[in-house]
């Protein structure tokens, strides 16, 4: 048992305590938010050239394309080149912005053929736009005959929604690589492709930019600002609550069995 003295003085020492908790928590949240403006703000637009696509398309069809049921293949054009198990759409231009946000357009498609003519799609000029560090869109230009014998001739369908989270991010020597963003079909992409359902699984896809060295410094701050300080805050924050609720929750305890001691 505590004697008063030492009683009063453990109550105050755990007040201090979760005094200190909650402005932990304040901080942080200030940090994180803080830490989000930041992100609005380091980074306007930066142009982007030379900028490359990798992309297998799906490795299923490739596999079934150029088996023995198809019996098939894949020429590439304009700018795309095929390498295994990948396609390059080569030539990428348009613009990084902040929050992660890219816009960019690549040269170049793929025509897949099989079963003597009959399966003949092309699929071209991929655009990604990556709407922040979590959202994002593969464009592409669709031309061919789906499974159905049903002509296909489509400009801009949003194709492939794409997970940029999945994503491994680096910046080195100005080059900017999102290697292996989760791509599954749309709605638009599967009926202008024309077999799978929507939401199957695709390849995953690669970006590679190399940025010039003021747009890299840029791209490197704004995404320090969105890889950084948020978690500071976020620990902060998350560790100041759980010192207040302790703090306040002992020296209720405390003030409690105090009052007891004082009516029995
Ligand atoms: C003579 C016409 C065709 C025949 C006999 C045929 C036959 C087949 C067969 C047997 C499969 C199953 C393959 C397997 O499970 O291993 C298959 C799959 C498939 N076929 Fe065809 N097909 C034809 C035309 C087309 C056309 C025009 C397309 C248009 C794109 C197409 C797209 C596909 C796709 C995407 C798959 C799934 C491949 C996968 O990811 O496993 N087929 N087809």
């Amino acid at each position: 048992m505590l004697r008063p003295v030492r009683r009063r003085f453990a109550t105050a020492a755990l007040a201090f305590v979760a005094t200190v908790g909650l402005a932990c928590a304040v901080v942080g949240a200030v940090v994180g938010a803080g830490a989000s403006s930041a992100t609005a703000a380091t980074l306007d637009q930066c142009a982007v050239q030379d900028a490359r696509l990798e992309w297998g398309f799906k490795e299923s069809f490739r596999a079934y394309v150029s088996g023995s049921i198809a019996n098939g293949q894949w020429q590439v054009a304009d700018g795309a080149s095929y390498e295994t198990p990948s396609f390059t759409f080569g030539g990428g231009s348009g613009a990084v912005a902040s929050g992660a946000a890219a816009e960019l357009a690549f040269a170049g498609s793929a025509r897949f053929t099989g079963h003597g003519g009959i399966l003949d799609t092309t699929v071209s000029t991929p655009r990604v736009v990556l709407a922040d560090a979590t959202t994002g869109m593969l464009v592409l230009d669709v031309v061919g005959t789906t499974q159905d014998g049903v002509e296909v001739a489509a400009q801009g369908v949003e194709f492939a929604a794409l997970d940029p989270t999945s994503a491994t991010r680096t910046l080195e020597d100005g080059v900017l690589t999102l290697q292996g963003i989760d791509a599954a079909l749309t709605e638009d992409g599967a009926e202008a492709f024309g077999t799978y359902p929507a939401g199957e699984p695709l390849d995953p896809i690669t970006i590679v930019a190399p940025l010039d060295a003021a747009c890299a410094a840029e791209v490197e701050a704004d995404l320090a600002a969105i890889d950084g300080p948020p978690w500071v805050g976020i620990a902060l924050s998350a560790g100041g609550i759980l010192l207040a609720v302790a703090g306040l929750t002992t020296a209720g305890i405390l003030l409690s069995r105090r009052r007891r001691g004082r009516t029995a």
